[in-house]
């Protein structure tokens, strides 16, 4: 059993993310995260108990017993959910799947609400959280810092778990959780998701859901990933280095109209500009092939699906909300139920849940 209290700061950041994993599991030899901090944490086996727990917990919460239940499970637990950049889905889906679970909240949105505007470090802040939380929920557009801090945690005299809900450029890893539980909900009766081809268009360089959900692709069967954007926002390096190692067939495009063709899954992502070096910078690049709307919408086939992380701004348009084939809004409620099963999992109550009477 591999233990953060028995690895330096040093030697643990060091480590490739695969070798980190054990490091990050629960003690108690599940499989289950007790960190979760990114998508290398995540296996085919974990991946299906997870989505397997989350359509549980969704049947359960149908019946008012089932989710009284429910509600019980977790309510001597709190949680705090501190996010220090903007967030409506992440923050509310995390908030309403802790509220599933009968887990207390308690939030920081904004750090000039808290006594970082005095001067506090982030890291200070954490530790502070962590005297009256049981579990931090975090997004940061510091990269590395919910790693650091689950280090930190670990090594204090109030270990509890962090989960990351969006590290900087890097990492969304509970972003890719759901969008896998929608391909596997989306494919279910049709074959299932392995042998797809995945389409991924937008800014791809600097979405931190491409490089989570590209990583979770990679332990499907057969699965093709197609990356499509402008030169300037094509998909890192590191990513497509992965997909190397692993021998996954990807290509880097540039034609969104051919890549839908022959797609199965069409994931749409918006500029990211706020991670603009200066003012400005992604408006000067044209990105007006990178929409898709009703002409990509005829060519993509009957069984296939649209995904965004949202939020969008243009790269949809409006008229294909109506269509049976965009999940975007499906996509969102699925992640109300994949942190549950997450969150419940990561306390010990996979078991628990999946054998209840309702
Ligand atoms: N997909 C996503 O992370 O959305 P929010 O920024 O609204 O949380």
């Amino acid at each position: 059993m591999s233990k953060m209290t028995d690895i330096s700061w040093d030697e643990f950041s060091a480590l490739s993310l695969a070798d980190k994993r054990p490091y990050l599991a629960r003690p108690e030899g599940d499989g289950m995260p007790y960190h979760t901090l990114f998508a290398q944490q995540f296996d085919r086996e974990l991946l299906e108990r997870l989505c397997a727990l989350a359509n549980r917990i969704r049947f359960i919460n149908k019946s008012k017993e089932g989710a009284l239940y429910l509600k019980n499970v977790l309510a001597h637990k709190r949680a705090m959910l501190y996010f220090s950049q903007p967030s409506s889905r992440t923050f509310l889906s995390h908030l309403a799947a802790c509220q599933i679970l009968g887990i207390t909240t308690g939030e920081v949105r904004d750090a000039a609400t808290s006594s970082e505007f005095k001067g506090e470090s982030r890291e200070d802040s954490i530790r502070t959280f962590s005297s009256y939380f049981d579990m931090i929920i975090m997004r940061s557009p510091e990269q590395g810092l919910a790693e650091k801090m689950a280090w930190e945690l670990s090594n204090s005299s109030r270990p509890i778990p962090i989960l990351n809900a969006g590290s900087g450029k890097d990492q969304h890893p509970t972003q890719a959780l759901l969008d896998i539980y929608t391909l596997i909900r989306s494919f279910e009766k049709k074959g299932g998701v392995d042998g797809r081809t995945v389409v991924f268009c937008g800014d791809l360089k600097r979405g931190r859901t491409v490089r989570s959900l590209s990583y979770l692709l990679t332990n499907f069967r057969d699965v093709k990933q197609i990356f499509v954007a402008p030169d300037e926002l094509q998909v890192p390096g590191d990513v497509t280095a992965i997909l190397r190692e692993k021998g996954v067939k990807y290509e880097v495009a540039g034609d969104l109209k051919a890549a839908v063709k022959v797609a199965d899954a069409v994931y749409m992502t918006r500029i990211q500009d706020e991670w603009d070096n200066a003012k400005g910078e992604s408006a000067k690049i044209d990105t007006s092939r990178f929409k898709f709307g009703a002409e990509e919408l005829a060519l993509l086939g009957k069984d296939g699906v649209i995904m965004h992380p949202l939020p969008r701004r243009d790269e949809i348009a409006v008229c294909c909300d109506r269509d049976p084939r965009a999940m975007y809004w499906r996509q969102m409620r699925n992640g109300m139920w994949i942190r549950a099963a997450l969150i419940a999992s990561v306390f010990g109550f996979e078991k628990s849940i999946m054998d209840c009477g309702y």
